[in-house]
């Protein structure tokens, strides 16, 4: 199996894919996930036997900053390195970007998620940074 870019996703299994990690607001807007993965800056997938099993997307200017929108690996795929994989095959769209950046949510397994991939949370980065979100 291998993170390959991906402009020949399907609305239905890109639904599925989402559904199954629980990601309801997209879920519940089905259209505007076709126009949030049609805007994305770069879209990588990953298929087992034809099924979407993982995606993950970016929103950049290409130049000097790349922002993680999401990542998901199908639950019965998770823990096998799929989910470093699909990151590896975004990243590489971006040579010379000097900042990567993500929000999450505030669980353990994201921070070892991420942490294992080279990641630093903001208010642990030296010098210290601050991260700010305003939604709706
Ligand atoms: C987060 C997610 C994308 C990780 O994908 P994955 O394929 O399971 O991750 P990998 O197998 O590539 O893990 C790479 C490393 O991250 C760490 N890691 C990943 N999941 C972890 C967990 N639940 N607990 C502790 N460490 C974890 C480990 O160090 C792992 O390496 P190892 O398996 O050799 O120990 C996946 O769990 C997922 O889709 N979760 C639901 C959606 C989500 O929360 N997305 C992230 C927020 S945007």
């Amino acid at each position: 199996m291998r993170a390959c870019a991906a402009p020949e996703l399907v609305r239905d299994e890109v639904l599925e894919l989402y559904g199954s990690v629980g990601w309801d607001a997209y879920t519940r807007d089905p259209e505007g996930l076709v126009r949030a993965l049609a805007g994305s800056h770069r879209v990588v997938a990953a298929r087992r036997d034809g099924r979407l099993v993982g995606l993950a997307r970016s929103v950049s200017d290409g130049a000097t900053v790349v922002y993680l929108q999401d990542v998901l690996v199908a639950p019965g795929e998770q823990r096998g390195g799929l989910g470093r994989r699909l990151l590896e095959e975004l990243f590489a769209g971006y040579p010379g970007v000097r900042q990567r950046v993500l929000l999450t949510d505030d669980e353990d397994r994201q921070r070892a998620f991420y942490e294992a991939l080279g990641f630093t949370e903001a208010h642990d980065h030296s010098p210290p940074l601050r991260a700010f979100v305003r939604f709706g």
